[in-house]
């Protein structure tokens, strides 16, 4: 378990994300208080956890050394914001995206947080010199960005503020590691930090390969589940590279000129026009009707499939 000593862990916004932080620090044996300004969410949150460790119990599947009750007993909730950060070594602010909403938080938690603690933001995509501008304390300011579910896919981005202090990138890096996350250092900010840069990458080339017509929507999708994404859950695009030639300069000297040839044929960003929009959305209809429903069965088929990666990876050291 966590001493005591170095402090609790504090999660502004009980919403999704912020209850996925509280059951990841538990299992790493922090104590953990959830504040929300609805004593709702709060009162949702803390059930919707005791089923979720319950389950991940039973399957096998709960993160730590500590048994599902025992997490149970790190979390509780907190409705006045000055008593929960008392004492605290990290807070994870889980707000909606709203950069007014998230700047108020962060002005508010500024005057009544000491020198030590790391304030830390969730968002997917707010620049950390907007979001933490003018604040007191921003040496201690960081974006730890997730991934949707962080239960089972462990990235973290950590994203600086141009005068986040190094200390700060530091300790949140060996808190992210201390419960299982897989943090990375985003060394400068910039728009859509790296992952969702990739992401929209892919999603570029996706758009226009169907726009044209050179794939349908679903096989486009097969390229991704069945291609390139069985070797990415194990060795990114650049190892990609060193593996399949004799190294990484061997691969260039054979292949960088037609890559440079393909990437000249890419084209403009698309426009997103209506009429794709419709074609991939009766295609994805098809496959998945988007009631909620569906949507549901499809999204826990899906986090099942993540938990089970998670664990053959966990099995797989690297040699
Ligand atoms: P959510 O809407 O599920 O939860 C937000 C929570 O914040 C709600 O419980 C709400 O009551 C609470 N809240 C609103 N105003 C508040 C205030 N003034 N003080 C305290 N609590 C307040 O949102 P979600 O999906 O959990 O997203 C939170 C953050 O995480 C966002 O910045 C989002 O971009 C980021 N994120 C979301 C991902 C996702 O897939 N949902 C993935 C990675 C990051």
């Amino acid at each position: 378990m966590a001493s005591s000593a170095a402090g609790g862990v504090v999660i502004v916004g009980s919403g999704l994300i912020g209850r996925s932080w509280a059951m990841l620090f538990a299992s790493g044996g922090f104590e953990v208080k959830l504040y929300d300004i609805e004593q709702e969410q709060i009162t949702n949150a803390l059930e919707n956890i005791r089923k979720e460790l319950k389950m991940l119990e039973q399957s096998d599947s709960l993160k730590g050394s500590l048994s599902a009750e025992q997490q149970l007993s790190l979390i509780s909730g907190c409705s006045n914001i000055a008593e929960a950060v008392e004492g605290a070594m990290h807070i994870q602010e889980c707000v909606p995206e709203n950069l007014d909403l998230k700047k108020k938080i962060f002005a508010q938690l500024d005057r009544i947080v000491d020198d030590r603690v790391v304030l830390s933001s969730s968002t997917s995509c707010l620049m950390p010199s907007k979001l933490f501008a003018g604040l007191v304390h921003v040496k201690q300011c960081i974006v730890a960005h997730p991934v949707n579910p962080p239960y089972y896919v462990p990235l973290v981005e950590l994203v600086p503020h141009p005068e986040t202090a190094p200390a700060t990138m530091d300790r949140t890096h060996a808190l992210m590691k201390k419960i299982g996350q897989s943090p990375v250092r985003v060394l400068k900010e910039i728009d859509g930090f790296v992952l969702n840069r990739l992401q929209y990458a892919i999603i570029s080339e996706a758009w226009r390969l169907v726009e044209e017509g050179v794939v349908t929507p679903c096989d486009l999708d097969l390229v991704m589940s069945d291609g390139l994404g069985m070797r990415y859950a194990f060795i990114g695009p650049l190892e990609t590279m060193h593996l399949n030639a004799e190294g990484f300069l061997s691969y260039c000297d054979r292949y960088s000129e037609g890559m440079n040839r393909v990437l000249k044929t890419f084209g403009p960003v698309p426009e997103f026009s209506r009429a794709t929009v419709e074609k991939v959305h009766q295609a994805m209809r098809m496959k998945v009707p988007d009631d909620p429903g569906h949507l549901a069965a499809r999204r826990q088929w899906r986090d099942d499939c993540l938990m089970r990666l998670a664990k053959l990876k966990s099995q797989l050291q690297p040699q």
